[in-house]
């Protein structure tokens, strides 16, 4: 135990320099989803990109943020990643580590967090061999969710004390109506936010929906005078919206109220269904007239 000590005082004070040294994990807020999968290396060493507060240099978030981890704030680690289903993770041990006699392991949270290696659970070591130079993670251990891995040697957790450990989100995206059709139908972005935990579409004004699929005719504020707008959605391709006029249009006298409805409006599109107090405007595809009650 004391020889244990010695040795991970002796690696911390001969690591502390890169530690305290090192730049912050670098990442962006929001990502953008690529529709080819990318290959990330991450290299399985001490000497580089170790964060040490899963806040601030590991996240760079405010603690007010919605990230929520157990409790424990100063957890030393290989920069957190996040990546997409698909993408393809590659561990390289070069620069070589003092021992190569090393492998690594899916745990728990806990089990990352403590560091703790269960060595009845061969089935959850991710390579065949000890680590040395470039493994391909197999995707069997990068399924959707976040999955934790940590360094394990016959010699106990030191490594893995270090820092030598691995948190990595993988997310899945929610961008496409079909397997074939365009990322949010061609009217927004699919993003994720650090925090969120799949990619989802942000749609461009008047687009919205899921998908961005709904042509939003209302946010174009088409109906003037207080009358109020129903975007109608009848076949694809197909939408509309309705003006129902304002209070002065249902007053008793029926002259009065057709004065009320104008109808010369109505750019680009048929008028339907015109009443007394309301009409309808349909066209097709995009619109970007104004109209008034
Ligand atoms: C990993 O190490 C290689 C060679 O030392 C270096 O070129 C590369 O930038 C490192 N990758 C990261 C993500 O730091
Ligand atoms: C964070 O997780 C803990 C335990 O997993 C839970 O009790 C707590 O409500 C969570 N906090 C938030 C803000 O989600
Ligand atoms: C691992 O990263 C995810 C975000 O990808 C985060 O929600 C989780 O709290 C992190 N776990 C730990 C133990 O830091
Ligand atoms: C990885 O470890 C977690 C936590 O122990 C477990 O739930 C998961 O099933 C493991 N993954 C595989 C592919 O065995
Ligand atoms: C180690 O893993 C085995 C098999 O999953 C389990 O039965 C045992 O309780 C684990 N031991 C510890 C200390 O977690
Ligand atoms: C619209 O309604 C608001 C209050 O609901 C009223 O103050 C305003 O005068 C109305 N505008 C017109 C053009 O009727
Ligand atoms: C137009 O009015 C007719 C009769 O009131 C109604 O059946 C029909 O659904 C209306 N069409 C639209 C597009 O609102
Ligand atoms: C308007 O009606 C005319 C004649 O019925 C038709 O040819 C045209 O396609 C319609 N336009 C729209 C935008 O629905």
């Amino acid at each position: 135990m004391i020889i244990k000590s010695i040795i991970l005082l002796t690696l911390v004070v001969f690591y502390s320099p890169f530690i305290n040294g090192n730049p912050k994990c670098k990442r962006r807020l929001v990502e953008e989803w690529h529709p080819q999968p990318s290959s990330h290396v991450v290299n399985w060493t001490l000497t580089e990109n170790i964060c040490t507060d899963i806040y601030r240099d590991c996240w760079l978030l405010d603690v007010n943020t919605k990230m929520n981890t157990s409790g424990n704030r100063v957890v030393p680690q290989i920069c957190p990643l996040q990546i997409q289903l698909g993408d393809i993770l590659v561990i390289s041990s070069e620069p070589s580590l003092p021992s190569p006699e090393i492998n690594i392991m899916n745990v728990s949270e806990a089990s990352f967090i403590d560091c703790l290696q269960n060595t009845t659970n061969e089935d959850q070591l991710l390579f065949g061999c000890k680590l040395k130079g470039m493994h391909t993670v197999n995707p069997k251990w990068l399924s959707v969710g976040t999955h934790y891995f940590i360094t394990v040697m016959a010699s106990g957790p030191l490594f893995c004390q270090l820092g030598l450990r691995l948190n990595v989100t993988v997310k899945q995206q929610f961008c496409q109506e079909s397997p074939s059709s365009e990322f949010c139908s061609g009217h927004g972005k699919c993003l994720s936010e650090v925090w969120n935990k799949i990619y989802s579409c942000h749609c461009q004004p008047p687009f919205s929906g899921k998908y961005c699929q709904e042509f939003d005719a209302c946010s174009y504020e088409q109906c003037k005078n207080n009358g109020s707008c129903i975007n109608k959605r009848e076949k694809w391709h197909k939408q509309g919206y309705e003006c129902i006029c304002c209070p002065p249009c249902t007053g008793r006298d029926y002259s009065e109220i057709i004065g009320q409805c104008q109808l010369n409006i109505c750019f680009h599109g048929n008028y339907s269904n015109i009443t007394a107090n309301s009409f309808l405007c349909e066209h097709e595809g995009h619109f970007s007239g104004k109209n008034i009650c």
